[in-house]
């Protein structure tokens, strides 16, 4: 890992267990990267203690505070270039962004949504899979475009549903799994190999499948 590490800015609303993942990663030397920065919408989010804990700058931008999503997302774009940043990850970040933020940070937003995209985008992942009777759950990761959890998928991980499983056992499975491929997808972003082409993500110049990398 000879070249210059990544600057990654994470953005978060809450437990930051994603966030932990990439933190430790970091420090393992199995990610060439530096967290430059953590941002939360939610002044209480356990996150912001996580980072502290790891030495990394952290901020609350608390959305309550903004008269509308405009003004915020234009103080969260000055933010994140305050921080520098090659790379943005939501990770766990619970509000839906501006087109113009969205298109201003294009082939360098990525985002981790608890389904098997396009299936259940939005909130309640895991009980709407538990009520559709689905047998098999899991998780995407994917770069960010205007629209809602709809940009292109760079990998899933996909997890048992059993009978009597709540939303949180189902929970708890799918990010057993995030926290190993946010990482992975992290590290490829970080070495050049991963990047987003006419609406698609490449892989080591290959268009990935609309379900992303093949990961079982
Ligand atoms: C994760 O399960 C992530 O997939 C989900 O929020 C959780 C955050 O956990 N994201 C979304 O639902 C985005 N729509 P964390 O704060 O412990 O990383």
């Amino acid at each position: 890992m000879s070249h210059t590490p990544t600057k990654i800015c994470v953005l978060i609303s809450g437990n930051g267990s994603n966030l932990q993942a990439i933190i430790d990663e970091v420090a393992a030397k199995r990610l060439n990267a530096t967290i430059t920065g953590v941002i939360s919408n939610r002044p209480g989010a356990y996150g912001l203690e996580r980072a502290s804990q790891a030495g990394i700058e952290s901020v609350c931008l608390d959305h309550t505070t903004f008269e509308d999503r405009d003004s915020y997302d234009s103080a969260l774009k000055e933010q994140i270039e305050a921080f520098g940043a090659d790379c943005v990850v939501l990770a766990g970040f619970m509000r839906i962004l501006t087109p113009e933020f969205v298109n201003h940070f294009s082939g360098k937003l990525v985002n981790i949504h608890p389904s098997l995209l396009p299936k259940y985008k939005g909130l309640n992942t895991h009980q709407r899979a538990i009520d559709n009777g689905d047998k098999e759950h899991g998780v995407s990761v994917h770069f960010v475009t205007p629209e809602l959890d709809g940009g292109p998928v760079i990998i899933q991980s996909r997890v048992p549903v059993f009978e009597d499983d709540s939303a949180s056992d189902l929970a708890e499975r799918v990010q057993e799994q995030e926290r190993r491929i946010y990482p992975l997808v992290l590290s490829w972003f970080s070495a050049g190999r991963l990047m987003m082409r006419n609406n698609k993500a490449v892989l080591d110049d290959q268009e990935l499948p609309e379900s992303g990398y093949a990961s079982e």
